[in-house]
């Protein structure tokens, strides 16, 4: 069956104003890479992509700096070897396991997906939306609503409920078994910003960074809607008093 509604969280990138909170994106992008990417890739971002207008806010040297603490693989060279190297702004996020086999071996027999697109996928995929009215309001939050409700929706199974071995009861992943273990505890992840550091609030902050990578020009396309709003506002007035004087002597 499904799992539970998740509740709507308000986030800042919620409406046709909406702008992510670049610090909210910088805690998240330290969440995924101190807890998450142990398990997950994070496949389609580059390194480059942080300082990227629109996203978490770092310069490119900022961006350059973080891609060097990476190991990443290349080659092969000359000799015919592949060899690691330090991380380049051009870069992807390194994954955390050769091939899905190993991340399969690796986490008894689910294979973490791959987190880029997962915000939007799963705002399409569930839960069905209970009123029309949710539709053309929390559309676009529902991947995140979802993803802050899975981290934080870990609980005790039910007395008469069948958890396989190896399997974690979750209150609001379909069929309510997942092979991921909790994986957020308050204090687990430093944040510099005063930010509370609570499994609540880290659910939180790597949602909505996971909402960026899946939608990293949200902002432009926020944007560029509200300029074509007003451009046809401008252009209904224009065209109503176009309409007005060449009917002027209309009988
Ligand atoms: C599945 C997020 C950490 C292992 C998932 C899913 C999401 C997710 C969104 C998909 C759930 C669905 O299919 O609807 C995260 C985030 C993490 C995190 C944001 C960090 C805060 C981890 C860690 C591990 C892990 C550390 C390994 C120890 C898995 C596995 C699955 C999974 C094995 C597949 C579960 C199944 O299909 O039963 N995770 N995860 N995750 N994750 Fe994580």
């Amino acid at each position: 069956g499904h799992g539970a509604v998740p509740a709507a969280m308000s986030w800042s990138f919620a409406g046709p104003f909406g702008k992510f909170d670049q610090g909210q994106l910088q805690r998240g992008l330290k969440v995924y890479k101190e807890v998450c990417a142990s398990c997950h890739s994070l496949d389609y971002v580059a390194f480059r992509n942080l300082a990227d207008p629109g996203g978490p806010g770092y310069s490119p040297a900022q961006a350059a700096a973080f891609a060097s603490e990476y190991k990443v693989q290349d080659g092969p060279n000359d000799a015919g070897d592949m060899f690691e190297r330090a991380g380049r702004p051009a870069d992807y996020f390194p994954a955390p396991f050769p091939n899905e086999n190993a991340a399969r071996a690796a986490n008894g027999g689910a294979a973490p997906p791959d987190l880029s697109l997962m915000a939007k996928a799963r705002s399409y995929e569930r839960p069905f939306p209970r009123f029309i009215f949710d539709l053309f309001t929390q559309f676009q939050e529902r991947g995140p609503n979802y993803i802050h409700a899975l981290l934080t929706g870990y609980a005790e199974k039910p007395a008469n409920f069948q958890l396989p071995e190896g399997s974690f009861y979750n209150t609001y992943f379909p069929g309510h078994a997942i092979k991921m273990p909790p994986p957020l505890s308050d204090g687990q992840v430093t944040y510099d910003d005063g930010a509370p550091a609570t499994a609540e609030q880290y659910s939180k902050d790597v949602a909505a960074f996971l909402m960026w990578t899946a939608e990293p020009h949200l902002e432009a396309r926020k944007r560029l809607g509200m300029q074509v709003m007003l451009f046809l506002v401008v252009l209904a007035g224009l065209l109503y008093f176009t309409k007005r004087k060449i009917w002027a002597d209309a009988h």
